[in-house]
């Protein structure tokens, strides 16, 4: 794969093993019973992402590049591969939680046995090439793509649940946030003209993130934070989700069918109208007006941007605005931001060689772009260039909105 030209690192070992070692982390308040769940196919059961993302590192770099080296289990290729079509047949997406083995307890030997086998070999000649360092690199990013998505589903897997277990007691979600001082609101004036976008050459990129492009851009303003809860439900009781004139064809659609009145996880609570309650980490808990507001689809974000007499910006418009401040766009990183862009290659788009080909060109047909990052993101994970992808349709992910306007 094509990353920074840089040297090997002495501490790529190192944050290997913390970076592995945060997955288990977030798996530490659950109870055995719910690590085998899967709620919707959507939604992946947490033993699946812990042996999952060993998988990765064991198919891509240890069978490769370790001479020698034999799966631990010829059974896991199947049941842990996701959807590297290349790589042989694999179970079904929505069957994952329907395998009760293997067990937990033989998942975290499976992930101690492949951690031991691939940290002595970075130690040796051979896994000390670029091409091993570049598979390490992409593994420690996809680990912490699914770290971010272990916590998302494990939020759906507690919520399915009619006791509304929380995650941690003490979970703050960030959904208790007090207003900063950046969440002002109001606009940044951008000027438009040729701008480029893109990976800028410093540190790791997917591939999806190349090559560095022009772009040309009319003026454009772009809303200071993202759009708070009290926006939200201002719109819910302007009838927002009962006007088809302010949703797609499709998004009109998939409101009737699905009878969503409120964002997931929004509970109507048992006082006065407009008192509602949401899902957290920490259980069910008011719903804070000033937080962003978080688990929308892009049909509502867009629906709600026509209802506000705004648009969603396109991802250009975004990460330019995001490029002209040092600090980037107030706001970034607390909820993902839904853009009016398709998710689509930039041109002169390659995927990275071999297996890692179908990481994320794939998936370039029927799904938007995200920017920003969310509370769950890991630290120093995201960056302005990242692009994040979902269906128009899915709201369990940690997603909000930011309006943009034409002059
Ligand atoms: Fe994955």
């Amino acid at each position: 794969m094509e990353t920074a030209s840089h040297t090997v690192s002495p501490e790529l070992a190192e944050r290997y093993r913390s970076i592995r070692h945060a997955t288990e982390e977030i798996t530490l308040p659950l109870q055995v019973e719910d690590y085998g769940v899967q709620p919707f196919e959507w939604v992946s059961p947490p033993k699946w992402h812990l042996a999952h993302t060993t998988w990765f590192f064991e198919t891509l770099i240890l069978l490769p590049y370790l001479r020698g080296y034999r799966r631990y289990d010829p059974h896991y290729h199947f049941l842990f591969n996701s959807y590297y079509e290349g790589l042989g047949a694999h179970a079904r997406q929505d069957r994952r939680g329907t395998y009760s083995r293997p067990t937990v307890e033989e998942v975290r030997r499976y992930r101690h046995l492949v951690d031991i086998a691939l940290e002595e070999f970075l130690a040796t000649e051979d896994g000390r090439t670029h091409a091993v360092a570049d598979l390490v690199e992409l593994g420690l990013h996809h680990e912490q793509q699914h770290q971010e998505l272990l916590l998302t589903d494990i939020k759906s897997i507690l919520h399915q649940n009619p006791c509304r277990p929380a995650y941690r007691i003490d979970a703050v979600e960030k959904a208790d946030w007090s207003p900063a001082a950046d969440d002002a609101g109001g606009w940044l004036e951008m000027e438009g003209g040729v701008r480029e976008i893109g990976w800028t050459g410093e540190g790791f990129a997917f591939d999806n993130e190349k090559p560095r492009h022009a772009v040309l851009l009319r003026d454009f303003r772009i809303a200071r934070s993202p759009v708070p809860n009290y926006r939200w439900l201002a719109f819910m009781e302007d009838g927002g989700y009962e006007r088809p004139e302010l949703w797609t064809s499709d998004g009109w659609e998939c409101v009737k069918r699905e009878g969503w009145r409120a964002p997931l996880y929004w509970e109507p609570g048992q006082g006065r109208r407009g008192d509602w309650r949401e899902f957290t980490f920490g259980g069910m808990a008011a719903v804070d007006p000033d937080a962003p507001v978080r688990h929308i689809s892009w049909y509502e974000a867009d629906a709600f941007a026509r209802w506000a007499g705004a648009r969603l910006p396109t991802e250009a418009e975004w990460e330019t605005a995001c490029a002209a401040d040092a600090a980037g766009l107030p706001g970034r990183g607390r909820v993902w931001e839904w853009t009016a862009s398709a998710y689509l290659p930039y041109p002169g788009y390659r995927p990275l060689p071999g297996a890692a080909s179908e990481y994320n060109g794939k998936f370039m047909c029927n799904r938007m772009v995200l920017r920003g990052g969310s509370s769950a993101t890991p630290e120093g994970h995201a960056r302005p260039g990242y692009r994040n992808f979902f269906a128009a349709d899915a709201r369990w992910q940690f997603t909000g909105l930011r309006l943009a306007r034409d002059p």
